[in-house]
């Protein structure tokens, strides 16, 4: 198999058409691409879903000159403001308006960086149009939010077997391209594990296919690679991405998380810190019996954790 590619990348949809949509949202975006005008939007949603794919799409198909920037990147004023200002004071080549993708712009400073922002998009309104992607769209300030159209990406439940199903033939198509044999269960597997996170279902197809086949070994596989990712946050402190793990594999029941961290301890930490760490793993486990919300829990334990532990 060819690794110097990415299957997310690779199989990156050109167009709204070839998007797995909600056919209110799919609709949405045709609408703007037939008025050749797309106002300045707030693309949010969870990981995965197409927020990113969707901008990128709707400019190419309309043909629009566009810059992207990365707000989890390139989060400073200066740094956004010279960006910016380049790109948006000149006109384009074919006189058309230009766009700004501001992916992830949940992440930029809502006291110094978003209000900056906001002074961009007044500035240059006239020939530049922005699109910002975001997790959280309550992380942006208001003036944002009033200066843009919110597209929420949700799936309503009754359109979810239908999507699920397109998605698990594009995968097929996609590993039927690859020459990578398959177990078509375990697919059906993986997408109801991760649905509607696309770009986790197929990373992880693409990293399990190195074997040439897609069988069970895949579901044990996931635990194992995730778990290195996060002694690795742990050890590095980067509490953030401890908390992105904890949201993104709480569909395993924490029960089973905690056994597999105490599964993993000699690997990763010191024998020195390791029974302190087993009374810690003892009492949340506890804990994870009572509370109402397993996912504070689980972080509040990794914390601790991450506080306490010696790594290697
Ligand atoms: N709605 C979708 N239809 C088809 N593929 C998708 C869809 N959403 C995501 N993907 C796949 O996952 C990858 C990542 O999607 P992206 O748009 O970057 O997600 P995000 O919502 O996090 O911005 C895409 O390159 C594509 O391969
Ligand atoms: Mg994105």
């Amino acid at each position: 198999m060819d690794t110097t590619f990415l299957w997310v990348e690779e199989y990156r949809p050109k167009n709204i058409d070839s998007c797995i949509l909600p056919q209110s949202l799919k609709k949405t975006f045709l609408e703007f691409i037939r008025e050749g005008h797309i106002p300045n939007l707030i693309l949010s949603g969870g990981p995965g879903i197409g927020k990113t794919t969707v901008a990128k799409a709707m400019l190419g198909e309309i043909g629009c000159t566009h810059m992207m920037i990365n707000g989890s990147e390139e989060s400073g004023i200066d740094v956004l403001r010279t960006k910016i200002k380049n790109f948006a004071s000149t006109v384009s080549l074919d006189g058309g308006r230009k766009y700004i993708i501001l992916d992830e712009a949940d992440y930029l400073n809502p006291q110094s960086t978003q209000p900056a922002l906001r002074g961009f998009m007044e500035e240059f309104h006239r020939n530049c149009g922005y699109i910002l992607t975001c997790n959280y769209k309550n992380k942006l300030i208001e003036p944002l939010h009033s200066r843009c159209s919110v597209v929420d990406f949700i799936i309503p439940n009754l359109e979810k077997p239908k999507l699920a199903d397109d998605f698990m033939k594009r995968v097929i198509a996609i590993l039927n391209e690859q020459g990578i044999s398959y177990d078509k269960r375990v697919i059906v597997e993986i997408i109801y594990k991760h649905f509607p996170d696309w770009r986790r279902v197929l990373n992880e197809l693409q990293r399990y296919s190195a074997s040439g086949t897609i069988d069970a070994g895949i579901l044990v596989n996931i635990a194992e690679v995730n778990i290195r990712e996060l002694m690795q946050s742990m050890k590095n402190k980067e509490f953030t991405n401890v908390r992105k793990w904890v949201v993104n594999n709480l569909d395993n029941d924490s029960v089973r998380i905690l056994r597999y961290v105490y599964d993993n301890l000699y690997n990763y930490v010191d024998g020195s810190s390791i029974p302190h760490i087993v009374v810690i793993l003892g009492e949340y486990q506890y804990k994870a019996a009572f509370v109402a919300d397993q996912e504070i829990n689980m972080l509040a334990c990794l914390t601790e954790i991450m506080a306490r532990a010696k790594f290697k």
